[in-house]
């Protein structure tokens, strides 16, 4: 859907190119195949071009374009194929004057980040579960040199190709894949965000070290994930369901996650934030068609999950590659 070849050919000399080449043509031929990837590109490929106008990156609200620029029909175009792309997890945007109120109130996590991690200008940037792009076109606002996403989901690779027609960042890519899947790029990245995945993946300690080895020397991983309370190494292994999510496999203490960090190689491991997420970051809107947090939750005791665990927490942690 996405025209990679700036990308590859940015990396034409590098050791991973021809595997990477090779991965991204087995997802487009999926794609092709895939009923759902093919209603979205075709959603997306009915909105005629629209006027050009100046990004808003550095703001709260995601923004391009005012609803004046747009004819009715154009306006239309555009509101039906975000609508056909639901459920926006992640935003707030103002596309055209289109206002979209996702589930997650994702400046909150920005804000909490934005002054702890190292600047952006000038750094090759990887963010791992990239969803839609929001945090991509935040980081844009400060210029690094390149920015590529990882977003294996469908739907939320989809929504970053209609917003990527709309803002057009010549530096800035998604690729529809997992890490896992991605060819190992060692040593390439001056920072990484990994942001709500650790819980979803089987083996945490190979992806920090995956992680780790993804950095240069001295580049930072910033790492935001589920965390339990209290002071022990220990992880909560859920054996069917945490908050509803089929896919969450562990969620340690802070202390655990430190722990994991250190021992998969990362120096200067520091938690800077932990967070529990209420219903002014994440919440039932217009946008989206499932259950959100109200739902996941004990309705006696918010504090538990419908489960009986501890509620949803989040831990940022930063760690540097010595
Ligand atoms: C909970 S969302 C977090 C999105 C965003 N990073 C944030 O912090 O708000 C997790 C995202 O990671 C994606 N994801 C899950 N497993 C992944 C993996 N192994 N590699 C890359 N992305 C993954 C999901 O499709 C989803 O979009």
């Amino acid at each position: 859907m996405i025209d990679n070849s700036a990308l590859l050919q940015l990396w034409r000399d590098q050791p991973w190119h021809d595997a990477l080449q090779a991965v991204l043509a087995d997802m487009e031929q999926f794609q092709q195949r895939d009923r759902k990837s093919r209603a979205y590109a075709e959603a997306i490929a009915a909105v005629p071009p629209l006027p050009t106008a100046a990004p808003q990156l550095d703001r709260d609200q995601v923004t391009i374009g005012t609803a004046a620029q747009l004819t009715a029909a154009q306006h239309n175009h555009l509101q039906q194929a975000l609508f056909a792309l639901r459920p926006w997890r992640k935003g707030p945007f103002n596309l055209y004057g289109i206002e979209i109120d996702s589930e997650w109130v994702s400046a909150l996590k920005w804000q909490r980040l934005q002054g702890n991690i190292a600047p952006l200008r000038g750094r090759r940037v990887l963010d791992v579960g990239s969803s839609c792009g929001y945090y991509l076109l935040r980081m844009q606002a400060e210029q690094p040199r390149l920015l590529v996403g990882l977003e294996p989901y469908a739907t939320f690779y989809y929504q970053f190709c209609l917003l990527q027609r709309l803002f057009k960042i010549a530096t800035c890519f998604t690729l529809p894949l997992k890490f896992e899947q991605m060819p190992l790029l060692e040593g390439y990245f001056d920072s990484v965000f990994h942001m709500g995945v650790l819980y979803h993946v089987k083996s945490p300690l190979d992806t920090l070290v995956r992680l780790r080895r993804t950095l240069r020397r001295g580049g930072e991983l910033v790492l935001e994930t589920l965390v339990i309370p209290g002071d022990e190494y220990l992880a909560l292994a859920p054996p069917q369901r945490y908050a509803k999510m089929n896919n969450v496999y562990f969620i340690p203490t802070v202390n655990c996650l430190q722990a994991w960090l250190e021992r998969s190689g990362f120096t200067n491991v520091r938690c800077v934030d932990v967070t529990r997420t209420t219903g002014v970051e994440q919440r039932k809107t217009a946008w989206i068609q499932t259950e959100s947090l109200a739902d996941f939750l004990d309705p006696d005791d918010e504090m538990k999950t419908v489960e009986g665990y501890p509620a949803p927490r989040r831990a940022l942690m930063l760690a540097e590659v010595k």
